[in-house]
């Protein structure tokens, strides 16, 4: 039971912290036009991070908000398509409501980590306007433009989003390539302006207080210098039947990372973490941190928001990751965010629904490694239902007739049982979910045993407890059934986690027995004083998360 030391005595903020992602559309509508605004969300800081949280009052205690994109846009993808880098659409706001929220999170202890999307911009950014206007303009080699083969695309590289990766422009008479919407041309990273032009934005948000950055898709950046076609497979979809290995995790991405490290260590705390899109996502995710741990600060892998139920799943989930990291890099863990379907729905189980989001919720927040939380998480949010013809996410609506798009994790936040929630005065952008007069934030805050006082104390004991912050991973049982049981061991501090993923009680086996010591619950979704060790066992209730100390 030696544990593995791999941790720092003095973390930064972003690998202590809980981040929480606010997807601004959905969040809190100040001015009734239906859809989410900055002075929405300042209005609702105290709920994420109260001024004096740490004296126990409801909110929910969370360190860094990632704020997906807030740019002007023309919204094809919502803000994913950046017409202006360096201000706010003023859907969400101004640049001095940008400034205030700032002003108010810090005010209250809480990050902003801006979401950065830097493959593509939208078509309606002046640089790709320039761009497309001449063979000549000097912006011509900002994006990828290239002549066809005959009458056919370039190569056979396809969008995310369905069709080919490539647009004829009549106008020059060329492609461009898009490897999201045709209106989200991309970036031609391999020239330098263009890179300079990217550190130039990263510096102004730097200036302006903000802490960080959450890069969208940024293993696409860099692209097979000769542009030579993607080798084939079998698949579903043609983006499938295709192995993404030229439009997609070049080398030269390494050195880029690198330097935009170097650019963030010039200021005093500040973090990246990356979204990487590939086709070995752990082995990758793992990659972005840097052999010499100074490439990206965290990088997520989605594997969690792929498990079924099962604590073996998780497990293993857990062990690929630690064992795919680089040494000194520092994990990370997602379960829901605005692009998958909510985990309350991936892992429903009718009335059992709840206890087993509460069971979710103390595996991310007591395993090691910085959690991300998604708006809503912490009320068990369900999908929300999206009738076909109110469809608004551009992939589900245009181009996969089958699939429903991601509007269904994107409805708006439930505050409480008044009409469209408290979301809003007039009716919102998506509709809110049906079940909203009873799953909202006010009835859940005045219920004591709801999801959200459970992520409330685990956030805090997570925030006192240096073991879950920092401390080292053991895991107890080392081939699960039912229950995970697992040691998060610190200098200071020693504690047993133990979670059963089963509808029924549990005997869970220990490898090992252990220390004798008198274990005192910390936490535990079931009404114990003490944990019922018997030899090797440990007795878990049915769906049982429960978090101990030595006394
Ligand atoms: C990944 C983002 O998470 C997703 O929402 C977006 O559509 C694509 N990148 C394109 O920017």
């Amino acid at each position: 039971m030696t544990p593995k030391r791999k941790t720092a005595p003095d973390a930064p903020w972003w690998r202590d912290g809980v981040i929480y992602q606010v997807y601004p559309r959905s969040f809190a509508d100040s001015n009734g036009d239906g859809v989410g605004d900055l002075p929405g969300l300042i209005a609702h800081l105290d709920y994420l991070a109260g001024a004096d949280a740490a004296s126990g009052d409801d909110s929910l205690g969370i360190d860094a908000i990632w704020l997906s994109p807030v740019y002007p846009s023309p919204m094809y993808d919502f803000g994913y398509d950046v017409s202006d880098y360096c201000g706010i659409d003023p859907l969400f706001g101004t640049l001095d409501d940008f400034d205030r929220l700032v002003k108010e999170a810090h005010r209250r202890g809480i990050r902003i980590v801006m979401d950065l999307v830097l493959n593509h911009t939208s078509h309606q950014h002046p640089w790709f306007v320039e761009s497309r206007s001449s063979r000549d303009n000097p912006r011509r080699d900002w994006y990828i433009w290239r002549d066809g083969q005959g009458d056919r695309p370039p190569n056979n590289w396809q969008s995310v989003f369905g069709g080919p990766a490539w647009e004829w422009d009549e106008r020059t008479a060329q492609y461009y390539l898009h490897l999201f919407l045709k209106e989200q041309p991309d970036l031609n990273w391999r020239n330098p302006a263009v890179q300079d032009a990217m550190w130039d934005v990263f510096r102004f948000w730097l200036d302006r207080g903000v802490d960080g950055f959450r890069l969208d898709v940024f293993n696409l950046y860099v692209k097979d210098a000769q542009l030579r076609d993607n080798p084939l497979r079998l698949g579903l979809r043609a983006y499938d039947r295709q192995i993404h290995i030229q439009d997609r995790d070049q080398p030269e991405m390494h050195p880029l990372l690198r330097d935009l490290r170097a650019l963030l260590d010039d200021y005093p705390q500040r973090m990246a973490v990356g979204e990487t899109f590939s086709e070995e996502p752990v082995k990758m995710a793992a990659a972005y941190y840097g052999q010499q741990n100074d490439e990206l600060n965290l990088s997520f892998n989605f594997d969690f928001t792929h498990q079924p139920w099962r604590a073996r799943a998780f497990y293993d989930a857990i062990a690929r990751w630690e064992a795919a990291l680089p040494p000194g890099a520092w994990p990370c863990h997602v379960l829901s965010n605005h692009d998958v379907e909510r985990h309350a729905s991936r892992y429903a189980a009718g009335s059992n629904t709840d206890v087993r989001a509460k069971v979710a919720a103390a595996l991310l927040l007591t395993i090691r490694g910085t959690p991300f939380l998604y708006y809503g998480e912490e009320l068990a949010m369900r999908q929300g239902r999206i009738a076909r013809a109110q469809i608004q996410d551009p992939p589900g609506k245009r181009y996969w007739p089958l699939y429903k798009g991601r509007d269904g994790c994107r409805t708006p936040m439930p505050w409480d049982d008044s009409p469209h929630a408290g979301f809003s005065i007039n009716p919102p952008w998506l509709p809110v979910n049906a079940d909203y007069r009873q799953r909202n934030v006010e009835a859940q805050r005045r219920d004591p045993d709801s999801v959200f006082h459970w992520y409330r104390r685990l956030i805090a004991l997570r925030k006192a407890s240096p073991a879950l912050r920092r401390g080292d991973y053991v895991p107890l049982i080392r081939r699960p059934v039912h229950a995970l049981a697992y040691l998060r061991v610190s200098p200071e501090q020693t504690l047993l986690v133990a979670l059963n993923f089963a509808s029924r009680p549990v005997l869970a086996v220990l490898d090992e027995p252990l220390p004798a010591r008198d274990w005192q619950v910390l936490l535990s979704t079931a009404d114990r004083p003490d944990l019922e060790l018997l030899g090797n066992s440990l007795a878990l209730a049915p769906y049982e998360a429960c978090v101990l100390g030595m006394a």
